[in-house]
Formats: structure tokens, C-alpha cells, sequence
């Protein structure tokens, strides 16, 4: 239950050149955030959850991470560590909270990758099936699903791996890029499909009460995984703590909005029952009469998911990088290559692993562990702050979560809410990820940790 001191902690990386301004902090957050939840999960949602209030689903999702970023933003402003909650726990709760809350994170944010590469494969799939060219079972689904390996999820995971190998600033350019056009997609399919609305379609707005709209929150919470995400790039950040905050909520903000605004418009333009398709946004354009639009978005969509991937890649590098510093991970993790200033070597690490279950796994039924595991994690973020400020009061906060512990305690009440909502299944894959993590821990970490 040994505590590491602070100033340990964040002075490891104060060479380490800082790249990613606010505009750049703010993109990056609504390139991990905005993916394959909005484009797959809000049809389905709409359909077997919560009819047209969907919209509901998304505003409690998106209350409760808001509480969360706000905690979030006190941590990352007071200790600047790309460690995240790896890190905070370890200077408020301890090594072996601090180990399970980084080998939690590296889990979810493989599988969240993983997840949304085989998503995408999926619409690269039916986008290519449009223009007349089948692609062969065998080579795009897994093993468990009937196929050989999923290819080209493996290529992306792999190229984007090298892409991020060859330096923040050419990642940068790229990233930027793919938002753009990602944002450029949502507001075509929003522009296009609300001249086609039907207040009928609106009708009834609750069909499946309010229970519904709890269950679809639950399921909504992975459209906003990933702000938590922007908490690992503290070290590569100018004005740390000025632009991080503001990216969190800034993204955060953006992103709701953008959710409603697509869940408004397409519960209007086709009824909700009939949304239980993964790409609704293709779906609704094709059932509207505008099968070129539809093309378009796929296309965008295709171009836009592999932000998600990039960021998530470069956050869970990150987290095995400062594991490694920490010794819970061997040494050669944490070395900076010397052109690029990246973690390389955590970089393929993380790579290599997130392609094969990519191509192998099925990680459908593995991700429903992404929404287990980053309550926790919240959950444990939320308790650290009200930990913190009573083990180091003096401690300068450039961020405070206003009106005292109010905050936080509601924080960690939201996660333990939305934890009970979720089924069993997801707890058990994460108790599985969890005794792997107990082996590693006592066979390698226990005895290699550095203080
Ligand atoms: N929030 C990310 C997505 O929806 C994980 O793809």
C-alpha cells in the first residue's frame, strides 16, 4: 500500500518537448470521443432501449462524464503525468491500486481500440460491397465469427502504430484531418436529414419508459470514452494546465451536442423501431432517397473512425510507458526514441497486441470490459480527488472542482449506478483481465517497482 510522493512523479518528463496546443488538445479529444458509438450504437439504442429518447440517454451519459472530466481536469492540472489514473492512485491509494488501475486502463483502451477497428472493418465491408467489390468472409471476420482473420483491422491497427512512431507533429497533421472530415459527415447527414423530419416519428417519445432510457445510458456511456483519453497527453501539452481542462470540457461539449443533434434528426426522419441496424446514419439516407449522400458519409465515416484509433493507441502507449518508469513494466517501455521523442517501443508493444485481438478475438463480446473497466477507473479518479486535497491540501490546483466534495461524491455515485446497469457477462471478461493482471503482478511488478 507503499504511496509514491508527487514530485517523483511529475518531474520525470519535464524535458520531454511539448507539441499539442488547445486547438490541437480539443481536436484530438473529439477524434477519440465521436466514433463507432454514435455512428453504430444510436440506431440500436433508439430501436431496443429508448425510442426517440434516446436524446435523454445521451444527456445523462453525457452529465455523468461531464462530473467525471471535471475531476479529471483537477487531477491532470495538479499532477501533469501522461500515468492518468495509473498515477493518481498511486500517489493517493497505493502500488497496488495504482498497478490494477493501470493494467485496467491498458484493457480498456486495447479493447475499446480493438473494438472500434472491427467496427470499422465492418463499414469498409458494406462500403466496398456498395460500389460492387465483395470482400471474403475468411479475411474480414474472426475466427469466432465464422471467418479466418479480420485483415484489414489488423493493416489499420498496425499502420496507424507507425504512423504514431514517427512523431507527435506528422500525427498531429493527420489527426486533424480525419476530425475534420468526421464533424464534416455529421453535419451533412444532420443538414440533409432534417429537412426530412417527422414530428410523428417523435411519437411516442418514451416507448419504453424511463427504464429504457437508464439501460440505453448505460450502453451510450462508449460514445464518450475517450476524454479520459486526452488525460495521458499531459506531458506533451503547452500551458498543461490552462489547455487541458478546457480541451476535456470543450470536447466533451461539442461531442453532446453533436449526439443530440443526429439522435433528434434521425428518430425524425425514420421511426425509431425501425433503426436496429449498425449503420443507421447509411440507413436513413438510402431510406430518405439519397443513396450518394449515403456514400459520402460511409466514406467519411470509414476516414473519420481511425481517429478514434489513433488516440487511443497513443493513450494506452502512454500508460505503458509511465507503468514501465514505474517498474511495473519492464524498462525498455519507457525509452524515448531519440529522433521522435515517442515511446516506440510501448508504441509496437501496444500495436501488435491490439492487432491480434483485433484479427483474431471476438472482441465484440471482450468490449462490453470497456464500459466495466472505465467506471472503475472513474469511479477511482472520483474518490482521488476528495483523497488528494486531504493528503495534500497545499497542493497547487491550478483546477478545482467547484462546490467542494459535492462534486466528486456525485461522481462516484453516477459510476456505481451506470456499473450496476451493466450485465454480468461484462463483469465476468473483466475479472478475467483482472487475474492475469494478479499474476504479472507477483511474478514481475511486486519486485521491480521503483521508488
Ligand atoms: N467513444 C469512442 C467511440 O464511440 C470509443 O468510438
Amino acid at each position: 500500500m507503499r504511496r509514491k510522493s508527487i514530485d517523483d512523479l511529475i518531474n520525470v518528463s519535464k524535458d520531454k518537448p511539448k507539441t499539442l496546443g488547445l486547438f490541437d488538445l480539443t481536436i484530438m479529444g473529439i477524434g477519440a470521443i465521436i466514433g463507432t458509438g454514435i455512428l453504430v450504437l444510436t440506431g440500436i439504442v433508439a430501436a431496443t432501449d429508448a425510442g426517440p429518447g434516446v436524446i435523454f440517454s445521451f444527456l445523462i451519459a453525457a452529465l455523468a462524464s461531464a462530473l467525471i472530466g471535471l475531476c479529471y481536469s483537477e487531477l491532470t492540472t495538479a499532477i501533469p503525468s501522461s500515468g492518468s489514473a495509473y498515477v493518481y492512485s498511486w500517489i493517493t491509494m497505493g502500488e497496488q491500486i495504482a498497478f490494477f488501475s493501470g493494467w485496467t486502463l491498458l484493457g480498456v483502451y486495447i479493447t475499446t481500440t480493438a473494438t472500434v477497428a472491427t467496427g470499422w472493418t465492418g463499414y469498409v465491408a458494406s462500403f466496398l460491397r456498395e460500389v460492387g467489390v465483395n470482400l471474403p468472409k475468411s479475411l474480414i471476420e474472426s475466427p469466432f465469427n465464422g471467418g479466418l482473420v479480420n485483415l484489414p483491422a489488423i493493416i489499420v491497427v498496425l499502420l496507424i502504430t507507425l504512423l504514431l512512431t514517427r512523431g507527435m507533429s506528422e500525427s498531429k497533421v493527420v489527426n486533424d484531418v480525419l476530425v475534420l472530415v468526421k464533424i464534416g459527415i455529421i453535419l451533412l447527414f444532420v443538414i440533409v436529414g432534417s429537412f426530412h423530419v417527422k414530428t410523428t416519428n417523435w411519437q411516442p417519445f418514451l416507448p419504453y419508459g424511463v427504464k429504457g432510457v437508464f439501460t440505453g445510458a448505460s450502453t451510450v456511456f462508449f460514445s464518450f470514452l475517450g476524454f479520459d483519453a486526452l488525460a495521458t497527453s499531459a506531458e506533451d501539452c503547452k500551458k498543461v494546465q490552462r489547455n487541458l481542462p478546457i480541451a476535456i470540457i470543450a470536447s466533451l461539449a461539442i461531442s453532446t451536442l453533436l449526439y443530440i443533434i443526429v439522435s433528434l434528426v434521425m428518430t425524425g426522419d425514420v421511426k425509431y423501431n425501425l433503426l436496429n441496424v449498425p449503420e443507421a446514419m447509411s440507413f436513413v439516407l438510402i431510406t430518405l432517397k439519397h443513396p450518394y449522400v449515403a456514400e459520402i458519409v460511409s466514406l467519411g465515416a470509414i476516414l473519420g473512425i481511425l481517429a478514434v484509433i489513433l488516440a487511443f493507441i497513443y493513450a494506452s502507449s502512454n500508460i505503458a510507458m509511465a507503468m514501465s518508469r514505474g517498474g511495473f513494466l519492464p524498462p525498455v517501455f519507457s525509452k524515448l526514441n531519440a529522433k521522435t521523442q515517442t515511446p516506440n517501443k510501448a508504441l509496437w508493444l501496444i500495436g501488435i497486441i491490439t492487432a491480434v485481438c483485433s484479427g483474431l478475438l471476438d472482441i465484440k463480446k471482450l468490449a462490453t470490459f470497456a464500459n466495466v473497466g472505465s467506471l472503475c477507473i472513474f469511479f477511482l479518479i472520483s474518490v482521488s480527488v476528495i483523497l488528494l486535497r486531504k493528503q495534500h491540501p497545499d497542493l497547487k490546483r491550478p483546477f478545482r472542482v467547484p462546490f467542494g466534495t459535492v462534486l466528486p461524491v456525485l461522481s462516484a455515485a453516477v459510476c456505481i449506478l451506470l456499473l450496476f446497469n451493466l450485465p454480468g457477462t461484462a463483469w465476468l471478461s473483466y475479472i478475467g483481465w483482472l487475474a492475469i493482471g494478479v499474476i504479472l503482478y507477483f511474478a514481475y511488478s511486486k519486485s521491480h517497482v521503483i521508488y
